[in-house]
């Protein structure tokens, strides 16, 4: 297969003639996958061995505002911090803004703030680089459309494809070399009653992230052959469950398909393991409510942390046994 840069990709998109403005500005929020995405068939585009389907968490996500940089050299900011250019998120910040600054070499000041909760434990790099997609898009004024700010921003993090939209949101995994139709798109339907509860167990930098993660478990784990199969049949099944509102299928598919993804982790040499022994601890809890007649489930990333699953009506419980809980509205009104 042709392996294009992502530079290859991107030149066709662009203007002859950038013009940068004063300001770019955009938000995109963080998003928790109902079916995941886990392995690459391409890691420099990031292209994925098979299609998602997550929920965007409406307000809460990332904001990022490019301007022209008062000095010779690009300054990326992050919650209001000034960060060394060799520090890991600005390097990888500057790599994706040369993808679209062209001949140009105007230095910029990139400033983002995620207003994710740091103790609810979730991944800012969905939401941090569709913003920063979106925002290139406004700075450099490139009217792109919606599919093809997706498929730029899964360059940056594959996640970050499903963040340029709100509520359910589709990873199509695509064929293409260029990896142009391996892109986002929003789903129409809505779901107002569902409610997203965020467990935090563990924060903090994860040892192995899942870049590395996923192609591990590609490399390694003979149970990850069947990872594909299972994946598209549940993407048809949260189908089915969004079309009739249908919430014990969803959470059913959802938590299947999330331990089916850390199954395959687990499986792979040297094996992988997010879990922490308090993750262990809130599955069983999540199971015990269950079992007791309680609609609650539960679908996990790479990381300790839970991810409930509930409808409105069951919150006030819910918050009960889980003091700590944050949450969240991915379908607020308006
Ligand atoms: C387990 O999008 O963070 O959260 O493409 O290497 O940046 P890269 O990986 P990333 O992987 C997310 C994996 C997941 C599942 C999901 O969000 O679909």
């Amino acid at each position: 297969m042709l392996k294009l840069s992502k530079m290859d990709v991107v030149g066709p998109y662009l203007p002859q003639t950038l013009q940068p403005g004063e300001r770019g500005e955009a938000f995109a929020p963080s998003n928790i996958a109902l079916c995941k995405y886990w392995g690459k068939r391409d890691t420099g585009l990031n292209l994925p061995i098979n299609a998602s389907l997550s929920v965007s968490l409406a307000h809460l996500g990332s904001k990022t505002t490019i301007t022209p940089a008062t000095g010779a050299e690009d300054q990326v900011c992050l919650n209001g911090d000034l960060l060394a250019a060799d520090s890991r998120f600005a390097t990888k910040v500057v790599d994706f803004v040369d993808l679209f600054r062209g001949d140009l070499n105007q230095p910029l000041r990139i400033e983002t703030h995620n207003n994710i909760p740091t103790a609810a434990g979730l991944a800012s790099s969905a939401s941090g680089f569709a913003a920063l997609m979106l925002a290139l898009d406004d700075f450099y004024q490139l009217k792109l459309e919606p599919p093809v700010l997706s498929a730029f921003a899964r360059m940056g993090s594959g996640s970050a494809s499903r963040s340029v939209f709100e509520g359910f949101v589709e990873w199509q995994m695509g064929h293409r070399d260029d990896g142009m139709d391996s892109h986002a798109f929003q789903l129409s339907a809505r779901w107002p009653g569902l409610r997203i509860g965020l467990v935090k167990v563990a924060t903090g930098e994860k040892k192995v992230d899942s870049r590395a993660g996923m192609q591990r478990t590609v490399e390694s784990a003979h149970l990850y052959q069947s990872w594909p199969l299972q994946a598209a049949a549940d993407l048809e099944k949260l189908h089915q469950a969004i079309l009739a509102q249908d919430f014990a299928l969803l959470g059913e598919t959802a938590e299947q398909n999330a331990l089916s993804m850390h199954a395959t982790m687990i499986a792979s040499w040297p094996p992988l393991l997010y879990w922490q022994p308090d993750s262990v601890a809130a599955m069983h809890k999540v199971w015990q409510l269950r079992a007791e007649g309680l609609a609650l489930y539960f679908t996990m990333d790479a990381g300790p942390n839970l991810k409930l699953l509930f409808e409105a009506e069951d919150q006030a419980a819910i918050e009960q046994q889980f003091p700590d809980l944050e949450v969240v509205n991915p379908f607020p009104a308006g």
